[in-house]
């Protein structure tokens, strides 16, 4: 086996470590540099950098070589660790393996899998490669799945055969660009158009014995990830993000997430969404922690035991998971105990203020809401440990970061005019939340479509199309979103996609869809449906169309199906999505702004 580690050790510069934030806020948002946080990690030769080198091969090849960089558990049960120079190894293979499959560098590779070493794995070695990873949540439809396949013209997916039988194989003629997809896990014969994880790693471990694997020299503004959003109109978005944002990753892993070595961190986000590869890979394992990750459906007493047993010290979970805790009651909390716990924090929807006090009295601390996006591609506003938290605030912004509010204009979203916005600087103005553009993991471009990213700026702000506002000592609070699209259990939701869906089926003329408050999910999918000629509103018409967005959309189906045969539209013929909303809510039919996203 050839041996790389006395190279890379050669490689590694010694670093010095930034102070934690604690304490020192103010300060350090003057004095603060992005260039600082990118000293913070080695890069490669000649100003190379590349997300996977800094997350595992710096550590493989220093103190924390034989820490557990990874371990997965099934059901709270473990099943298999790694440690960072055994990931670094794996990894290597993988990549090795892909591009024994012909991948080069801008490449896309999709996986459609659970929590596994196989997804792991393939989103570093696609990061070693050079190639673009693109994740996709597992409990997506197939349509869903095959429109980002298709959006993305990626070339290899990894996933499970029945993932596969179900989701992909009827589209594969749709879908020329995928050219290879592995099964993993699967002992049955390889079927036309698929091969073998197995068998590709087996010879890909075979050729990294014969000769030795050298990581792609990615340039910082090289894409890394690729990662689906969801709009109000259109096709779902996908959002670039390069090499560079690992510097992101890394500080705020640092200071809003208190990550360290030694650290036994658990992100109960899915790898399918962008917060479990932010911060349930790259930004961990750039801390140097253990990730430990577990089988993807909720139970209390298993959560509460995986905390104990696995003696977590850094939780990041979301709103509606605390709020499932929450309803089986703090009893449960302290028939366990958790003196490892140091933080826990949040991310996704807003916080109720019970939650955090909540947080107290099952965890002994209070939970910290942080708040980002897809396209922020780190976390952007946080409550950081060791400063004062106000429950139900977002918190502050990273330092580094450049926040502010904007006036709107009748649609709802910042008001632009002449190119100019207005920055709403009285303490408390409800306005859309922007920021500076200029932090490493900014997004860079929705894949081919150069128009709708320009029309996420304005007069040199990023728009977020959230609605909050900031109070007088500088803490951000969230009032709710400036559009259409749906949060449903910290997901976002496109309304036009799950209408497209619903609009095949035959007795479908019309449909509008809207987020329902749901005291759990903070929103589920509610479709309102306008009936053909010769269909008539039942029950059981009721339930075919649920079942029928089920299969097509997996996760983002609506739950719930009206029918209207009279539904609101505006002058250009669009279905008022907003009076739908309202109605439903018993609210004016005016202004809804102040009154989306509370929960
Ligand atoms: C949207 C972004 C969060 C990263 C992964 C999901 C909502 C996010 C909070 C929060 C209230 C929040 C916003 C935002 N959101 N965090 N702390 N409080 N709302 O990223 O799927 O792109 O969703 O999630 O509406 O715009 P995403």
């Amino acid at each position: 086996m050839a041996d790389t580690s006395t190279r890379r050790a050669g490689e590694i510069r010694h670093v010095p470590l930034l102070e934690p934030l604690i304490g020192d806020y103010e300060e350090r948002c003057r004095t603060f540099g992005w260039e600082q946080a990118r000293d913070l990690l080695a890069g490669l030769p000649d100003g190379g950098l590349n997300m996977a080198y800094e997350a595992v091969d710096r550590h493989a090849a220093g103190p924390l070589s034989d820490v557990v960089a990874l371990r997965f558990l099934d059901r709270g049960v473990p099943t298999a660790e790694l440690t960072y120079a055994e990931l670094r190894r794996a990894s290597d293979v993988v990549a090795v393996g892909l591009q024994a499959l012909g991948v080069v560098p801008g490449d896309r590779v999709c996986t459609l899998l659970q929590r596994s070493p196989a997804l792991y794995l393939t989103v570093l070695g696609t990061l070693k490669a050079g190639a673009v990873y693109c994740p996709l949540f597992p409990a997506f439809g197939p349509e869903p799945v095959c429109d980002r396949l298709s959006l993305g013209s990626v070339r290899v997916l990894v996933t499970d055969r029945l993932s596969y039988e179900r989701k992909v194989a009827p589209f594969r003629a749709r879908l020329p660009h995928l050219e290879t997809v592995l099964l993993v896990d699967d002992d049955a014969a390889p079927t036309e158009g698929t091969a073998s994880w197995d068998a590709m790693v087996a010879s890909a471990t075979d050729a990294l014995d014969r000769s030795s694997f050298e990581i792609a020299r990615t340039r910082p503004e090289q894409p890394a990830l690729l990662h689906f959003t969801s709009g109000t109109t259109g096709r779902p978005k996908a959002a670039v993000h390069v090499h560079e944002a690992v510097v992101a990753h890394h500080v705020t892993a640092m200071w809003a997430l208190d990550l360290r070595p030694g650290d036994v961190y658990w992100c109960t986000a899915d790898p399918g969404w962008v917060t479990g590869t932010s911060y349930g890979i790259i930004g961990p394992l750039c801390r140097g922690v253990t990730v430990v990750t577990d089988s993807s459906d909720f139970d209390a007493r298993r959560w509460y035991r995986v905390l104990q047993d696995q003696r977590v010290t850094v939780f990041y979970t979301a709103p509606t998971a605390l709020r499932m805790l929450m309803r089986v009651g703090a009893d449960l909390a302290h028939e366990h105990s958790f003196p490892a716990l140091r933080h826990v924090v949040s991310v996704g929807e807003p916080l109720n203020p019970e939650a955090v006090v909540w947080g107290v009295e099952a965890f002994g601390m209070p939970v910290h809401d942080t708040w980002w996006q897809t396209e922020t591609g780190a976390i952007m506003v946080s409550n950081f440990p060791g400063m004062p938290i106000r429950p139900g605030s977002m918190g502050r912004p990273v330092p580094g970061i450049t926040a502010a509010v904007l006036e709107r204009g009748p649609d709802g979203r910042a008001a632009v005019v002449d190119g100019h916005v207005h920055v709403l600087t009285e303490p408390d103005a409800v306005g859309e939340l922007a920021l500076r553009p200029g932090w490493p993991s900014m997004f860079r471009a929705y894949l081919d479509d150069p128009e709708r990213y320009a029309q996420c700026f304005a007069d040199g702000w990023y728009l977020s199309g959230d609605l909050a506002r900031f109070d007088a000592d500088g803490y951000g609070w969230f009032v709710g979103r400036a559009d259409d699209v749906i949060k449903s259990a910290g997901h976002l939701i496109g309304p036009f996609e799950v209408e497209s869906a619903l609009m095949e089926h035959p007795a479908v003329a019309e449909v509008g869809v809207i987020g329902k408050p749901d005291p759990l999910a903070g929103e589920v999918v509610k479709a309102f449906v306008t009936l053909r000629a010769g269909y008539e509103p039942t029950p059981a018409l009721q339930r075919e169309l649920i079942t029928f967005g089920r299969h097509r959309l997996g996760s983002v189906a609506p739950r719930e199906i009206a029918f209207d045969q009279a539904l609101p539209h505006t002058r250009s013929g669009k279905v008022m999505r907003r009076l739908l909303k309202a109605r439903e809510l018993g609210l004016p039919e005016g202004d809804l702004s102040t009154v989306e996203g509370q929960p």
